[in-house]
């Protein structure tokens, strides 16, 4: 049976993912990296490994159920154990530019671009955790970090981006639940926004850099057993849903 941590972390072929994949290394882990396409999942994972790091690549679409179980069973098998979940994998499939006037309305936004959205922001998540809980409470304990964003906030919900600002709801709410029933568990269960970043998704226009965004996700990803579950945060702060 493994020693040291395994971190899973989904969406790690590029931008933020990738950095979480190389700061949990860092940090002593075993890092799984799942990605969908393999050939970009096993590039990424041989680069932080001529680095030093201790990462393997697994290929797998979360949006795809038969994949997230044989992820599952693939864990369970060759390491006995998982004890870090981070959900980072996310689509933003609506289009940036609002030219259109209604482009980003939610009065004619294409509900199968929601439908998709939500399959990867909110249902893979949710598979995902349905997987891994069970190993993690073999494991002792764990941490699960949902990657939302300030996007999901009920609380600054402005108009545009329908598809991608109510997945985010969803997963925040998926984070509210799976924490309360595992409040009695050594499971921690966090949302975090890691800010406008600069990847692919964010545009070169972001504010933040792939390194600061990672940050706070790593942050969540290894709190301490007093540390806090149930909550949305920036940069290790607390932030409104
Ligand atoms: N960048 C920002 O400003 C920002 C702000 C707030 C929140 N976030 C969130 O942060 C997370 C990471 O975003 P990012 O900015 O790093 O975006 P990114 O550069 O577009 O990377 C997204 C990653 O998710 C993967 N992915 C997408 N669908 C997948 C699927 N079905 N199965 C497996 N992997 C899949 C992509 O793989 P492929 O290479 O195969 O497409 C890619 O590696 C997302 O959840 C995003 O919503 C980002």
């Amino acid at each position: 049976m493994l020693t040291q941590k395994l971190a899973v972390v989904t969406g790690a072929a590029r931008g933020l993912g990738l950095a979480v994949a190389r700061d949990l290394a860092a940090a002593g882990c075993l890092v799984v990296m799942v990605g969908r396409k393999a050939e970009a999942i096993e590039d990424a994972a041989r680069q932080l490994r001529e680095k030093g790091h201790e990462v393997l690549p697994h290929t797998a679409d979360v949006t795809d159920a038969g994949a997230v179980a044989a992820l599952a069973a693939r864990l369970r098998r060759e390491f006995g154990r998982v004890d870090i979940l981070v959900n980072n994998a996310g689509v933003f499939l609506e289009r940036k530019d609002f030219a259109q006037p209604q482009a980003g309305s939610v009065l004619v936004v294409d509900p199968e671009m929601v439908a998709a959205t939500y399959a990867c922001n909110a249902l893979a998540p949710l598979r995902l955790i349905q997987a891994i809980v069970p190993l993690m409470r073999e494991s002792g304990g764990g941490r699960i970090v949902n990657v939302s964003s300030g996007m999901g906030q009920l609380s600054d919900m402005g108009g545009s981006w329908p598809g991608y600002r109510m997945s985010k709801a969803a997963l925040n709410a998926l984070t509210v639940l799976t924490a309360a029933e595992l409040a009695e568990s050594s499971i921690k269960v966090n949302s975090v926004c890691p800010g406008w970043c600069q990847t692919a998704m964010g545009g070169k226009e972001a504010t933040r850099s792939v390194d600061e965004g990672a940050k706070g996700i790593v942050w969540a990803a290894l709190l301490p057993e007093n540390g806090p579950s149930g909550g949305f945060f920036r940069d290790g702060q607390p932030i409104e849903w």
